[in-house]
Formats: structure tokens, C-alpha cells, sequence
């Protein structure tokens, strides 16, 4: 089975949708699990309202996209058992190979008052994905080493105490599925951007939508042509179309001869592809008993399948009863 995350730092954006979301849902099995990573957007300064409300627009924009209600759940309505696995993975885990992961490294070094957490917080990845028994993780490039430490860390105690956890491998999307800043290519499309000029979020409206495309920073050459290295901008919006489209970002250059044109496919290619998951979330967040709902049962049945790892993994460290 397979099981991914989304942290609720900011709102859910294009990059998300396109290099996670689409495919969770594509490729998604019976067994799948995706949630909403709450307790990891608390690395750094947070707001309690701000993230309890992206926490749920999340959850309803994984539905709305079309993951089945019985496959989503909130990870700290899982806190118990998770809190307690991180800690057995936290002293499986060396203080060299967390203060190694390049987010750390990038986040963390230089900056005053750096929580432990930021540190840490591979280890609880680490949990939500080997409490789950997960062979799979779809993941984005960023991703990948935090999957490459649950690795390790499964090993490591299956070879030390017994065989408990599954060794999950991370599931990369395919090359040119990094969405980038419209107003800057030279940066990935991110939830903490300063500014959301470049970032098109799912829950935008479909004029704003169409602005941001707009103003989409590209070159001075012309003629439209697929070259990541030489044309950023323009490269981007192809990868875009095409990712919208299920098609490749050569073939769909081939199409257009003037940025002007291309700029109107894109922005109408996004609008239509997030009306429906815009539409459905909307009206899943007016209905806060539904979305509740849909919570319980997800935290019920994660908790349970998860349960018997963590009571195996307690005993073979000699805790517990
Ligand atoms: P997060 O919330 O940063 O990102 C969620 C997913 O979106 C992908 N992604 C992108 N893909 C393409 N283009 C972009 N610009 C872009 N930005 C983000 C990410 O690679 C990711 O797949 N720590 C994780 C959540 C997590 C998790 C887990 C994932 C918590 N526990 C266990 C897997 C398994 C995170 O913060 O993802």
C-alpha cells in the first residue's frame, strides 16, 4: 500500500496538485492512505486558528479532488500512537543523519530560536509512514530524503530488534513535475512564498487564476520551444499545459508560436482542471458535520491498522506490557 502527506503551512497550491494530489488520485490503490500533516506545520512560528482552518480546507480538497472519503485522515488525530513511535524511531535514529536532511539544513541553520522539531521532524515521517506498514510513498524530489531516512530507520530496527516495519521506497513523479514560481521560475511553487503573485492556489478564483498566468515571468527570445535550461519560464508553463493535459511539454510546445496564446491554453487549462476540486471543497467547508465526519472514520480505521506495528515494536524494544 501507499501512503503520502501534505502539511497545512500555507494553502494548497498548483505544485502540490500536479506533483502529489493528481497522482494520489490516479494512481491511488484500495488500501492507500493520504493525509493531512498538521502537526509537521509547527516546525516554525504558527498561528493555532490559521492552521486548524487549512487543516480542514485540506481534507477537503483531497476529497474534492477525488480521493475516497475512507482513504484521508488528520495526523494528529493519530498523535498517541504516532508521538510514541516517533520516540522509538527518535532512538533508532543517530542526531548526525536529522541534522543532515538539506530541509534542516536550509531552514534551520543560522536562524535564532530553531525548534527541535525542525530537527526532528523527518523522524515523525518517519512514523506515519512505517506505523502504516507502507511499501510506497509518492513523493516530489523534496521529499525523497526524508523517504530515504524511514528507509534506514525501518532497517535498522527490523535488523536490531525484529522484523516489525515494511522498508517503504519513495515513488518519484516522472521529470518536470517540480512546478516552479510563475513570477520567479528560478524557484519551486511553494505554500511560504513572500509573494503569491506567482503561486496559484487550488481555492483561487478563476480571473486571479487567469492574472497570475499572465503576469508569468518569460523571456525575451521568441517563438515557443520546450528548453528547461535555456527558457525557465516558458518551460514551466509547458510542463503545466502538459501536466494538465496527460501529455508530453515538447509535444504541446509545437502547438503555439507566441507566448501570448500559450499564456491563454495555460491559464484556461488551470481554471478548468481546479473548477470541479474548487466547487466540491467549497461546499464540503459549508458542511463542517460532513467534513467531521469524514475525519472520525478516517482517524478510526488508520489508528487501527497501525495499532498492532506499534504494540509489536514496544514489546521488542522491552516496554510496555
Ligand atoms: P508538502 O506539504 O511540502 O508537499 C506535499 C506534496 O507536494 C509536493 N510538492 C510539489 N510537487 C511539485 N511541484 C511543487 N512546486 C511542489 N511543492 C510540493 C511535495 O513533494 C509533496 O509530495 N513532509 C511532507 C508531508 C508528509 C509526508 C509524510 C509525506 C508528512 N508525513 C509521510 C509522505 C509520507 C510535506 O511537508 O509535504
Amino acid at each position: 500500500m501507499r501512503i503520502s502527506g501534505i502539511t497545512p503551512s500555507g494553502h494548497t497550491h498548483f505544485g502540490n496538485h500536479l506533483g502529489a494530489i493528481q497522482r494520489w488520485v490516479t494512481d491511488g490503490g484500495p488500501d492507500d492512505l493520504y493525509f493531512v500533516s498538521d502537526l509537521h506545520a509547527m516546525t516554525t512560528t504558527h498561528n493555532p486558528g490559521k492552521l486548524r482552518g487549512r487543516t480542514s480546507e485540506m481534507l477537503g480538497i483531497l476529497v474534492a479532488a477525488g480521493i475516497p472519503a475512507e482513504r484521508v485522515f488528520v495526523q494528529s488525530d493519530l498523535s498517541r500512537e504516532l508521538g510514541a513511535l516517533t520516540w522509538i524511531l527518535e532512538c533508532t535514529c543517530s542526531y548526525g543523519e536529522a541534522a543532515r536532511m538539506i530541509q534542516f539544513k536550509e531552514k534551520g541553520s543560522g536562524q535564532p530560536g530553531v525548534r527541535l522539531s525542525l530537527l526532528t521532524y523527518p523522524v515523525l515521517m518517519a512514523a506515519d509512514i512505517l506505523l502504516q506498514g507502507a511499501a510506497e510513498v509518492p513523493v516530489g524530489e523534496d521529499q525523497n530524503q526524508h523517504v530515504e531516512l524511514a528507509r534506514a530507520l525501518a532497517r535498522r530496527f527490523n535488523g536490531t530488534y525484529g522484523e516489525v516495519f515494511t522498508v517503504p521506497r519513495p515513488v518519484l513523479p516522472p521529470t518536470g513535475a517540480r512546478v516552479r514560481d510563475l513570477s520567479d521560475p528560478a524557484r519551486k511553487m511553494s505554500k511560504s512564498a513572500r509573494d503569491a503573485a506567482g503561486v496559484v492556489f487550488v481555492l483561487d478564483e478563476p480571473d486571479l487564476i487567469r492574472r497570475k498566468v499572465r503576469r508569468a515571468v518569460t523571456d525575451g527570445l521568441t517563438g515557443v520551444e520546450y528548453a528547461p535550461e535555456e527558457r525557465p519560464g516558458v518551460a514551466n508553463l509547458l510542463e503545466i499545459l502538459a501536466g494538465c493535459r496527460g501529455e508530453r511539454p515538447a509535444d504541446v510546445a509545437a502547438e503555439f508560436s507566441s507566448y501570448g496564446v500559450l499564456k491563454e491554453a495555460v491559464a484556461e487549462a488551470v481554471v478548468e482542471t481546479l473548477r470541479p476540486i474548487r466547487e466540491r471543497t467549497l461546499e464540503l467547508l459549508a458542511d463542517p458535520a460532513e467534513l467531521a465526519r469524514i475525519r472520525k472514520e478516517g482517524a478510526s480505521r488508520a489508528a487501527e491498522r497501525g495499532e498492532h506495528r506499534l504494540t509489536s515494536a514496544m514489546r521488542l524494544i522491552g516496554a510496555g506490557m
